[in-house]
């Protein structure tokens, strides 16, 4: 029986930092769906394939071969995490991930992993669209202000340079698009467990999804996965 753990959330609002930490926990495989957003962005800007060519963008998605290894994304062999977390990837991104084509794409690959492994997938879509029937689903939000702050902290530390204004606009415009859009826009699916994050510290959201994990473990007798 395989176990799925759905996490979705806004730009920024600490998604990936947490659903790393809980799948060395729990021994689960990690699935940053945004990055694999990110990807197909960044290979269509290399390649001058602008969001509105959508045949141009599947045929280029259709191309990839895109691995995860642990929480760094590979693709066609070349290690990309760093690229696609570039401020210009960052502001694209939301054009492409709009495209519903694209979409179907990546959730088709997005489901062969989660049939394959145990899994823990963060993104916008994974409790509605993706990983519907996934027993645990947590919707982790955090103010746009708190989110942006993080955001330049972390862009800083990799010398990438933030301006928190920027950042904040950026957050705000891909929160609109994001939760605008037709296709799978992000809401809070209803049977999900809201985590407001913005006065809470990174282990203190651990803690709290690992104890609905443990209770899900130990009422269905999953030793095996720890
Ligand atoms: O989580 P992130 O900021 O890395 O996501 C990048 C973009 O991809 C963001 O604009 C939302 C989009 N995305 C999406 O539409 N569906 C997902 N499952 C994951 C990300």
């Amino acid at each position: 029986m395989n176990i799925s753990v759905a996490i979705d959330g806004p730009a920024a609002s600490g998604k990936s930092t947490i659903a790393n930490i809980i799948a060395h926990r729990f021994n689960l495989v990690y699935i940053n769906t945004g990055f694999m957003y990110r990807a197909v962005t960044l290979m269509c800007m290399r390649k001058n394939i602008i969001y509105t060519d959508v045949k141009g963008v599947c045929k280029m998605t259709k191309s990839l071969d895109i691995r995860f290894q642990k929480d760094r994304i590979l693709v066609d062999g070349e290690d990309i995490t760093d690229s696609i977390k570039h401020p210009k990837v960052s502001s694209s991104v939301s054009n492409y991930a709009a495209i519903s084509e694209l979409r179907k794409l990546l959730v088709n690959q997005q489901q062969k992993m989660a049939s394959e492994y145990n899994v823990i997938m963060d993104g916008r879509d994974i409790s509605t669209v993706v990983l519907k029937d996934a027993p645990l689903k947590f919707f982790l939000t955090a103010s746009a202000s708190e989110r942006a702050r993080r955001r330049c902290i972390e862009l800083n530390e990799k010398n990438i340079p933030a301006e928190y204004d920027k950042i904040l606009d950026d957050i705000l415009k891909r929160d609109y698009i994001d939760s605008h859009r037709a296709a799978s826009p992000l809401v809070k699916s209803e049977d999900a467990i809201e985590i407001d994050s913005s006065n809470l510290s990174i282990s203190e959201v651990v803690e709290i999804i690992s104890n609905y994990i443990m209770k899900y473990i130990e009422k269905h007798n999953l030793k095996s996965l720890r």
